[in-house]
């Protein structure tokens, strides 16, 4: 079988698990190469990876490659892409695909007619929880609100860019991944904590159907917590991202007896399923399982939530 010849670019702290799932894909994937900028993580890509080139510019082994992993800051990703894209290689880029509208029209077009794969890294999508409770929330019946909480200590990272586009874009691309009721409108604020960047966010979206949904997400907090909430007049549901259980508080009552039922789900490697989807889909042509439109979608949230924090007014939305 043809093996799919590949570079993971950014050997840091997650371009590290990246490399893992190569190496976890070795009857379809060649490892060919770490492209990594600093001699901090050069050494430790050689370290770690020995049989693997390792270089400092893409430019160096883009003749060598089939496909790259684009696990670098948030900031060099449309550069790099592009490049890629311009190249023909097959792309995996992490999320956020790029930095905002403007680069996302231009992505969108420098993709136009080109054969290849192009899937944006938005994990949280490949959580069991969702599969398990997709027939329940496709069935919801409208009016309900979503609210979402994603917040932590500060792990000092990620820094180069805010909240919004390292955290809120998970739950942003969620909002469009889990429900069919589309945001409207956002309306958002935010606090500058401990960096110049905005380390809390409080997004209000307007769906479709009178529908809402509320998104909290910070890096300061006091507690690390991750959950999803959906209210509705079925009742409510609540899913903990971070225990892996799964609340539920139906209309009615439980053949037990009880009020509310508690439901565990598996834990997913959702770096290696990705893994998994990308090579398929390059090896069988086929269109990416998250593709660059998804990728554009999260963006346009991202702006749109920004321009609302900056404006302190609502924002009108506009998907493509
Ligand atoms: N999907 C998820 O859940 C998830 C989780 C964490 C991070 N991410 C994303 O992954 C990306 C990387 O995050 P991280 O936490 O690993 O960052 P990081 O800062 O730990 O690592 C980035 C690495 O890229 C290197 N680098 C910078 N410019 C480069 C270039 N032009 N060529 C090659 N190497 C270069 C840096 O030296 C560094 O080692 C970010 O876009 C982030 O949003 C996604």
């Amino acid at each position: 079988m043809k093996k799919v010849r590949v570079a993971v670019l950014g050997y840091g702290h997650l371009g590290k698990w990246h490399c893992q799932k190569v190496d976890a894909h070795k009857e379809i994937a060649e490892f060919v190469a770490i492209v990594e900028k600093f001699p901090a993580g050069q050494e430790a890509a050689k370290a770690n990876h020995p049989n693997v080139r390792i270089v400092s510019d893409i430019k160096e082994v883009i003749n060598d490659i089939d496909a790259a992993f684009v696990v670098t800051p948030t900031s060099t990703h449309f550069e790099l892409v592009k490049y890629l894209l311009e190249n023909n290689k097959h792309v995996f880029c992490e999320k956020p695909v790029c930095s905002n509208d403007d680069e996302a029209g231009k992505l969108a077009e420098i993709a136009k007619g080109k054969n290849v794969v192009l899937q944006v890294g938005h994990s949280e999508r490949f959580h069991e929880a969702w599969d398990k409770l997709r027939e329940r929330m496709q069935k919801l019946t409208p009016p309900f609100t979503v609210r979402i909480n994603r917040v932590a200590p500060f792990k000092g990272r990620a820094t180069d860019v805010d909240v919004v586009q390292d955290l809120a874009i998970h739950d942003l691309d969620l909002m469009l991944y889990l429900f069919k009721q589309k945001p409207l409108e956002v309306t958002a604020r935010g606090q500058r904590i401990r960096t110049n960047k905005w380390d809390h966010a409080n997004i209000y979206l307007s769906l479709e159907d009178k529908c809402d949904a509320h998104i909290v997400v910070g890096r300061n907090s006091v507690k690390e917590m991750r959950d999803l909430e959906v209210i509705s007049r079925e009742g409510m549901l609540t899913i903990d991202l971070f225990t892996n259980k799964i609340y539920d508080a139906t209309n009615t009552t439980f053949d037990d007896g009880s009020f509310v039922k508690e439901e565990v789900y598996s834990k997913r490697d959702h770096l290696l399923l990705e893994h998994g989807h990308f090579y398929k889909s390059v090896l069988e042509s086929k269109p990416a399982i998250i593709g660059l439109k998804d990728g554009l979608n999260a963006v346009h949230l991202v702006d749109c939530t920004l321009k609302s924090m900056e404006t302190h007014a609502p924002v009108k939305v506009n998907l493509g």
